[in-house]
């Protein structure tokens, strides 16, 4: 589905991403992990043709740099970016609406009712300004229009970021779920989380892959994943002291 090869990103003087490989098969649920600053963003910004980039990101065989953000969303790309953009002057369901229009005639987009039944919580409030959700029920709308547009690839960027761990439990149950239908690329810090989702995953290390290979092996490598990670992990306890 997705081909990533010896990707390169660079702002200015900064190279972001220096030579990433990755590949999603169908099917499959693929985790971008690593700390702050690592590139996962600029990887995902790549990937659907936001950025300039050096090196191949082929989405089923085309180059996503021909292809441009517009035409790569309408082959059914979709992504998620950080930061839950929905529209705060629209309704939750006029949100999802919007999604319908990249939906470019596909017919294996999400129905209404089903991203209603994967996030119980906005069936209730379908008429509730964007303005006024949390950003849990906000993140689940910026998943719910995603899928509305019907995607052959969903890529997610830190979908559970600054949520409460119930929000984001309900966040990966949807997930889960979504996983058995649509392929998946998945930036997340939350590293726990999404070994239990992913098939495989890669560490991003200052534009680096320092370690992948499947959510098992992972997982045993816990240590060594720990030492990548370690430093947003501190920040993690942060949190949770500041908010206890
Ligand atoms: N628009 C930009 N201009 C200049 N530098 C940038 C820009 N966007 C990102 N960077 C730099 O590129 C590097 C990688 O950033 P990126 O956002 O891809 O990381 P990330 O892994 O997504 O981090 P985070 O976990 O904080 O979201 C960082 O050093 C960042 O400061
Ligand atoms: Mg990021």
């Amino acid at each position: 589905m997705l081909e990533i090869e010896d990707l390169v990103v660079s702002y200015g003087a900064v190279e972001a991403v220096r030579g990433v490989s990755l590949s999603v098969g169908a099917g499959e649920v693929v985790g971008l992990l690593g700390p702050n600053g690592a590139g996962k963003t600029s990887t995902l910004r790549a990937a659907s043709g936001l950025v300039s980039y050096g090196g191949s990101v082929r989405f089923e065989g085309k180059e996503v740099s021909r292809l441009g953000v517009e035409k790569a969303a309408k082959a059914g790309l979709i992504h998620v970016p950080e930061g839950r953009h929905i529209f705060p002057t629209l309704t939750v369901h006029e949100n999802l609406q919007v999604g319908a229009t990249a939906r470019a005639g596909r017919a294996d987009g999400y129905s209404f009712e089903e991203v209603y039944a994967l996030f119980p919580a906005l069936a209730g409030m379908r008429d509730r300004g964007g303005w006024a959700l949390s950003g849990g029920e906000q993140q689940m709308v910026a998943v719910g229009r995603a899928l509305v547009a019907a995607p052959r690839l969903l890529m997610l960027d830190e979908p559970s970021l600054g949520l409460a761990p119930i929000v984001v439990k309900a966040v990966f149950r949807a997930l889960r779920k979504i996983a058995e239908r649509t392929p998946v690329l998945l930036v997340e810090q939350n590293t726990v989380m999404a070994l239990k989702l992913c098939h495989r995953a890669a560490v991003l290390s200052g534009g680096r892959v320092v370690l992948s290979g499947t959510a098992a092996e992972l997982s045993d490598r816990s240590a060594i994943l720990d030492s990548y990670l370690g430093q947003e992990r501190v920040h993690d306890a942060e949190a949770e002291h500041l908010k206890a």
